[in-house]
């Protein structure tokens, strides 16, 4: 028997005009925090005229991301910021998603993840080589030039260098008024073509950026032998296949998406997992007890990975107390049920990391640094998405595979030749821009093992 459609509950009424867009925009962490306080695991709100509706419970979340995926659509952040993430993968949708999704995938298999790990010791190596005793360091800059040049490196072959710092001044430009656009549901709603200063500003930069990008292609274009890196497999297929589909535009939204998905997030995850392991002697010292007896003072290696179990438990419980993704949007693009609430089409549904990965049900002191509680019975007896750091079903983040050995690879090589120390004075606040971000940049002692 087909059970009753109930009404959806109520939620935080907000201000008569902008509904609670003020709220969201400001303080996110705290107002969707305060909606599941408050009202539950199914919160409707609006902001502006938009219906918007936030889920907090696993079910309904399996439900958006994976049994009725097709019902929903990446939502306002993504599809109003075209000149930013094009047709790329993060933001494609349909037979051209299918499409990208399945090229990209051999780049990130076991094989090509085994080849990435070699390039990812020797450039965290390069960079401690860099560090001295002493030395103060800023974190979060530090991280992103390093995941950024693994990126380069892995994914399309190339160095980032001084020669190209311009690209990386505007690509940080550009993510920078893109967390502007984003975080202003006004702006958001106004194509990126109105001439607004943060509009401005992100088109200069993604012009700076993209002439770089397709300057790479043109050259990699008659450099394609042998060569086995993304980058290079787009090109081929475009010069060989008539009906690939691939243009030059294309192929620019993927490098550009993948610049941009494929760093940030990982510098985040190494930026808060090297702050919270200065603030966490103990843990710190069972980490280096495990890096002493596994690799016996050698460097590490991909095959370390599994033996690795407590590096993994640190950086699992990092992102979930600072998930560098705290929120994922859809809409939906047909009436549909959620458990047995009806969501009308073109209601925006918000899915936190951030809400979830502190809730009680699922973590006992959930504001607490425990990299212990993941053993493996807890993993197995965790509802899927009370921990989704990665999001799931078929728009799951196509990286995990390469962030988790990249972080894994990168923690353990620092923290084999480095203790940290937090720069006393520091005010740590978070900045829930796209990305959750210490709000300045953390200053952390770096002293020599
Ligand atoms: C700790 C690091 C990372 C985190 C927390 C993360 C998180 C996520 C999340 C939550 C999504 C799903 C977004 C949604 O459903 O709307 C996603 C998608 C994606 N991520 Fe990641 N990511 C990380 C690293 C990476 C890396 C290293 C790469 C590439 C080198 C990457 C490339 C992508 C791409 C291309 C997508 C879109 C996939 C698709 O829609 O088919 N990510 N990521």
């Amino acid at each position: 028997m087909k059970s009753a459609v109930k009404p959806l509950p109520k939620g935080p009424k907000g201000s008569f005009f902008f509904g609670c867009a003020d709220k969201l925009k400001n303080q996110p962490l705290e107002f969707l925090t305060d909606c599941r306080n408050q009202y539950g695991n199914i919160v409707p709100f609006k902001v502006g005229p938009f219906p918007v509706l936030f889920l907090n419970e696993p079910e309904f979340m399996h439900t958006v991301l994976v049994t009725q995926a097709h019902n929903f659509t990446k939502d306002a952040a993504i599809k109003n910021n075209r000149a930013f993430f094009g047709q790329g993968l993060l933001s494609s949708e349909g037979d051209l998603w299918k499409q990208e999704r399945r090229l990209a995938s051999p780049s990130f298999n076991h094989k090509s993840l085994e080849l990435y790990g070699q390039i990812m010791i020797e450039h965290t190596q390069k960079m401690l080589d860099r560090f001295v005793d002493g030395q103060t360091i800023e974190i979060q800059k530090e991280m992103m030039g390093l995941t950024l040049g693994i990126a380069a490196k892995t994914l399309f072959d190339s160095e980032i260098t001084k020669d190209n710092s311009e690209f990386v001044s505007a690509l940080i430009d550009a993510q920078k008024y893109l967390a502007d656009r984003m975080n202003n549901p006004l702006l958001l709603l106004l194509p990126e073509s109105v001439p607004f200063p943060t509009n401005i500003h992100l088109l200069e930069a993604i012009k700076k950026v993209d002439t770089v990008i397709f300057k790479l292609i043109d050259e990699r274009r008659n450099h394609t032998e042998g060569k086995h890196d993304l980058l290079s497999t787009f090109i081929a297929l475009k010069e060989n296949q008539e009906n690939s589909g691939l243009t030059d535009k294309l192929i620019r939204d993927e490098v550009f998406t993948l610049f941009f998905a494929g760093h940030e997030t990982t510098a985040l995850t190494l930026t808060w997992t090297l702050y919270l392991l200065a603030s966490h002697p103990d843990v710190a010292a069972n980490l280096v007890h495990e890096l002493n007896t596994v690799l016996r003072g050698r460097l590490p290696e991909v095959t370390d990975y599994s033996a690795l179990t407590y590096t993994e438990k640190i950086i699992k419980e990092s992102m979930r107390l600072r998930p560098p993704v705290w929120a994922i949007g859809r809409e939906n693009i047909q009436d549909c049920l959620i458990g047995e609430y009806e969501i009308k089409k073109g209601t925006a549904v918000i899915l936190s990391q951030w809400v979830m990965h502190h809730d009680k049900r699922f973590y006992d002191s959930p504001d607490s640094f425990k990299p212990e509680r993941w053993t493996p019975e807890f993993t197995h007896n965790l509802p899927k998405f009370a921990y989704f750091p990665f999001g799931g079903g078929p728009r799951t983040c196509i990286g995990n595979g390469f962030a988790m050995l990249e972080s894994v690879m990168a923690l353990s090589a620092i923290m084999q030749k480095f203790s940290l120390e937090l720069e006393p004075g520091q005010n740590v606040k978070l900045l829930p821009a796209v990305t959750l971000r210490p709000e300045k940049d953390l200053r952390l002692r770096l002293h020599k093992r």
